[in-house]
């Protein structure tokens, strides 16, 4: 096969698309000349750590979201991949809420056992993609920071995996620049040993909210007030943690809240969500969308139906994270090396698209938004040899989750869950999550 595809990011979208690939190679398949093309110096994504704020060493726009102390939000049983098991990985079970550093060890491991790390150009960031109709071409261009050259190669497919939750929301209010405190952006919170002894400020209801506001807790901070601009979370939270209506101003070091009360806070923290942002495409191949369970103009999700030679990974919101980006992966693949037919006619890929969104709309409760996007993984793995998994089991660990949470917020983390890929059961973590402030990669194997 002569195809050439490109494939923006390696993080766990892109380096599902790799293992994809390889994986089809692995059993005989001619498959198409694969390059990754990864800003940073290292795979991983958002799961690849990295201290700065701001830019990158290379100055481009800094990609990690993810912090220290950072634990998986949802039980690992529910992202676990269908072809390689955390048992596989750690040679036995280990406990359901793993720290960052230990999935990105899980992560790594899947990649580094398929070997494609040498598809991948590292330090490369991508400019801008440009489609020739008449050679039906992609032209990508780049820059290498290690050469410090921009040097431009065409393909015919281009597979879109650089991410959405990088680029801030950030909204504006009033007293805002002249507030006397630190304000940041989720994206620019790394350690809460920062706010130690703080009264803070959490805009936004959502898992960063939650899960910042959790951290500083755990590390020591002094108080939390969450403002909620539509509904407040409304788990039972810890004595020293309120939830305020909407913000209206701050004024010096105190916020105004719409029920007319006011807060004295020395830092406020933005959990205002991020943007989808590809400034490296042309308008006529670009996802414009909201963080959302339907996107719009994607075919199953996945294909670009303007020109259906693009793919987007990942570009969902996430109930349902490593094997949907797997189930898509494998999918995008397929239609590449033409095992799945995509229909010729593009009112047929529309009414795909508009029946998601009319079926996503039909309810906002959190069972409801599971199950739908359980439905669609398994849609997904049902049209490709991705090894099937308990879906239905996923989407019920993913209830009992919820259920814990609204059980005892500080407490779901020191759950177990069964393995969807072994049977398996996890065992009980060694330390509650609100004592374990030492979250490394050796103290959490520790069982
Ligand atoms: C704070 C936070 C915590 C999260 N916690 C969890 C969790 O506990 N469990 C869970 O399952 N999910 C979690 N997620 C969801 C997360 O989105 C997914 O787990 C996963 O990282 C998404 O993978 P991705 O490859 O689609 O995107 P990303 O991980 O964002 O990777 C995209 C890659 O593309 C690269 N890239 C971007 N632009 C370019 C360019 N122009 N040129 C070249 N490369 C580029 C980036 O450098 C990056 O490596 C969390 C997200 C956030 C923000
Ligand atoms: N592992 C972990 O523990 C962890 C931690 C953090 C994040 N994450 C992941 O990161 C992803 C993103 O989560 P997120 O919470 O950052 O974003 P999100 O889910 O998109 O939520 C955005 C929040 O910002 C609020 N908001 C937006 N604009 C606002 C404004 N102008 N004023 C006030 N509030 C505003 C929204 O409120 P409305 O409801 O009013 O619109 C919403 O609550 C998720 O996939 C999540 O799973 C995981």
């Amino acid at each position: 096969m002569h195809k050439r595809v490109a494939v923006i990011g390696a993080g766990p979208s892109g380096l599902a698309q790799l293992r994809a690939f390889q994986s089809a190679a692995s059993q005989g398949a001619d498959i198409p000349e694969v390059i990754c093309f990864e800003k940073q110096s290292n795979w991983g994504g958002l799961w690849n750590y990295d201290w700065r704020t701001g830019v990158d060493e290379n100055g481009e726009p800094n990609h990690a979201s993810m912090y220290r102390y950072l634990w998986s939000n949802g039980p690992k049983e529910g992202l676990e991949f269908a072809d390689y098991s955390f048992e596989e990985h750690f040679g036995r079970q280990i406990a359901s809420y793993p720290p960052r550093a230990v999935l990105f060890d899980y992560i790594e491991g899947r990649v580094a056992k398929a070997d494609v790390r040498k598809w991948i150009r590292f330090s490369t960031a991508v400019r801008w993609v440009n489609y020739d109709p008449e050679s039906a071409k992609f032209t990508v261009t780049v820059h290498d920071y290690n050469a410090d050259s921009s040097y431009s190669e065409d393909f015919d497919h281009v597979v879109v995996a650089s991410g959405h939750f990088s680029t801030p929301n950030v909204p504006y209010y009033k007293g805002f620049e002249s507030f006397n405190g630190r304000i940041l952006h989720a994206h620019d919170f790394r350690d809460a040993r920062e706010f130690v002894n703080k009264d803070l400020l959490i805009l936004g209801t959502s898992y960063s909210a939650e899960d910042i506001g959790s951290q500083c807790w755990k590390y020591g901070c002094k108080s939390i007030t969450v403002a909620h601009r539509t509904a407040p979370m409304g788990f039972e939270w810890p004595d020293n943690w309120q939830e305020v209506p909407a913000l209206l101003k701050v004024d010096g070091k105190t916020a105004y809240f719409k029920d007319g009360s006011q807060k004295e806070v020395d830092a406020i923290i933005l959990c205002t969500g991020y943007r989808h942002h590809f400034p490296f495409l042309p308008d006529d191949l670009r996802l414009k969308t909201t963080n959302r369970l339907a996107t719009s103009k994607l075919y199953k999700g996945v294909a670009w139906i303007d020109n259906p030679k693009v793919f987007y990974l990942g570009m969902q919101d996430q109930w349902f994270t490593f094997n949907m980006f797997d189930a898509q992966a494998w999918w995008a693949r397929d239609v590449m090396m033409g095992k799945i037919a995509l229909p010729a006619d593009k009112a047929e890929m529309s009414a795909d698209v508009e029946e998601r969104i009319t079926r996503e709309e039909v309810s906002a409760d959190g069972k409801y938004c599971i199950r739908y996007q359980g439905d669609y993984v398994q849609e997904l793995i049902d049209e490709t040899d991705y090894p099937s998994f308990d879906v239905d089991g996923a989407c019920e660990a993913f209830y009992q989750w919820k259920q814990h949470k609204s059980d005892a917020i500080m407490e779901f983390r020191n759950n177990a869950f069964k393995s969807v890929i072994t049977g398996t059961m996890a065992p009980v973590h060694h330390t509650p999550w609100k004592d374990a402030l030492d979250d490394t990669l050796e103290v959490y194997l520790q069982n």
